[in-house]
C-alpha cells in the first residue's frame, strides 16, 4: 500500500439558517408528515445572501486544512466537484483557490453531480500515485437552494446548501484510498438536468418564464437507479479487491433519501445501522453529502481505525461510483 494515497484531514461548513419541514410548508402545498416519511428530510441549511458555492467550498477546505495540518500553500492541485458552481467558468476551484490563499494550485471543477466527490477522489489518487502531486483539496460544495424551483414541491424539499472537503496526501494519517470504481450512462441523463443556461439553450425571456434554468427530477425513475446501482458498485469495488461485504465495517452513502439508504442496506444484506445517515440534519446537499458525512463520521467516532470504510455514490448523468478506504 505504499505508494497509495491517504486521506489526511476532512471539514465540513454548512450554512448558519436552518430551514425546517415547518417552513416549507408555507412555501409550497407540502407537510412535515410527508416530507419525512418520504425522504427522511427534517431540516436543511439554506445559503445567506452572501454566501455561494465558492465561499461554502473555501470554509470546508480551511477546516479540512486544519484537520490535516497542511498549509493552502501545499496544495499542488484542487479539485471541486459541484452541479451549483458560481458561473459556469470560470471553475469554482478557481474562486476556492483565491479565497485561501492556496497560490501554487492548479484548480479545475468536476461535473459529476452527487457521484462528483467520488470521480474527485479518484482523480486525485491516481494523480498522487503518479507522482503528479503531494496533497490535493478535493471539495464537494453546493448552493443548490439556488438552482431548485421554489414553486416545485417535487424538488425543492429535498435539497439543501453545505461543503465538504478531504486533503488527498501522498503520505500521512487518515484513511488511505485502496481503490475506486466510477460509471455513466448518458441514456439517463433527463432523469435529473438543468436544462438552459448552456449552448442548447441559452437564456432567453423564453427559457426564464418557462423556468428552465432551475433543476428538472423524475424523482421515481432516480429512485430505482439509485438503489440498483449504489449496491451494485459497492459489491464491485469490494470484489475487485478479494473482500466481500463482510469486511466493510461502514457505508458512507450519498444522501439523497433515508429510503434509498435502507433500501440499498437491504440489497447489501447489511443491518441499517452499518450506513452513515446525516440526511435529517442537511437534506440532499449532492456532491457534498459524502464528505460532510464523512467530516461526521470521523468525528463522532463512527470511523473507526483498522476499518474497511466504502463510499458509495449516484446522480444525474447518470452516474455512480464507490470508494474503497482502509483506515
Ligand atoms: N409534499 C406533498 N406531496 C408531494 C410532495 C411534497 N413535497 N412531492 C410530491 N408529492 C405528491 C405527488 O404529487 C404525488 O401525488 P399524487 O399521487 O396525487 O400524484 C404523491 O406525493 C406521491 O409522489 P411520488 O413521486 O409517488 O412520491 P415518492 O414516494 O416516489 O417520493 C421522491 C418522491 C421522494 C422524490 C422519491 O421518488 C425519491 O426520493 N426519488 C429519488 C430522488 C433523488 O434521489 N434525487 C436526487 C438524486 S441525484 C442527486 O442527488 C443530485
Amino acid at each position: 500500500m505504499n505508494n497509495r494515497a491517504v486521506i489526511t484531514g476532512l471539514g465540513f461548513y454548512v450554512p448558519e439558517e436552518v430551514w425546517d419541514n415547518h417552513r416549507l410548508g408555507k412555501i409550497v402545498d407540502t407537510s412535515d408528515e410527508w416530507i419525512r416519511t418520504r425522504t427522511g428530510i427534517v431540516t436543511r441549511r439554506i445559503a445567506g445572501k452572501d454566501e455561494t458555492t465558492a465561499t461554502i467550498g473555501a470554509n470546508a477546505a480551511r477546516a479540512a486544512l486544519r484537520d490535516a495540518g497542511v498549509d493552502a500553500l501545499d496544495i499542488d492541485l484542487i479539485i471541486v466537484a459541484t452541479m451549483s458552481p458560481d458561473m459556469p467558468f470560470p471553475a469554482t476551484a478557481c474562486f476556492i483557490q483565491d479565497l485561501i490563499g492556496a497560490r501554487r494550485a492548479a484548480a479545475f471543477d468536476v461535473s459529476a453531480a452527487c457521484t462528483g466527490f467520488v470521480y474527485g477522489l479518484s482523480v486525485a489518487s491516481s494523480m498522487i500515485e503518479s507522482g503528479l502531486a503531494r496533497h490535493i483539496l478535493v471539495i464537494g460544495a453546493e448552493t443548490l437552494s439556488r438552482i431548485v424551483d421554489w414553486t416545485d414541491r417535487n424538488t425543492c424539499v429535498l435539497f439543501g446548501d453545505g461543503g465538504g472537503a478531504a486533503v488527498v496526501s501522498k503520505d500521512g494519517e487518515g484513511g488511505t484510498i485502496i481503490d475506486h470504481v466510477i460509471h455513466a450512462n448518458g441514456a439517463s441523463a433527463d432523469l435529473l438536468y438543468m436544462p438552459a443556461g448552456g449552448a442548447k439553450f441559452p437564456a432567453t425571456e423564453q427559457t426564464v418564464r418557462d423556468h428552465l434554468h432551475y433543476l428538472k427530477m423524475t424523482g421515481k425513475g432516480l429512485y430505482k437507479e439509485a438503489t440498483t446501482s449504489m449496491a451494485s458498485v459497492v459489491l464491485e469495488v469490494l470484489k475487485k479487491n478479494n473482500l466481500t461485504i463482510n469486511d466493510m465495517d461502514l457505508l458512507i452513502p450519498h444522501q439523497a433519501n433515508l429510503r434509498i439508504i435502507h433500501s440499498t442496506a437491504k440489497k447489501l444484506e447489511i443491518s441499517p445501522e452499518k450506513a452513515y445517515v446525516n440526511i435529517q440534519k442537511y437534506g440532499n446537499t449532492s456532491a457534498a453529502t459524502i464528505p460532510i458525512a464523512m467530516a461526521e463520521a470521523f468525528g463522532d467516532g463512527s470511523i473507526r481505525r483498522d476499518s474497511y470504510v466504502v463510499l458509495t455514490a449516484f446522480g444525474s448523468g447518470m452516474t455512480w461510483g464507490s470508494t474503497l478506504l482502509r483506515y
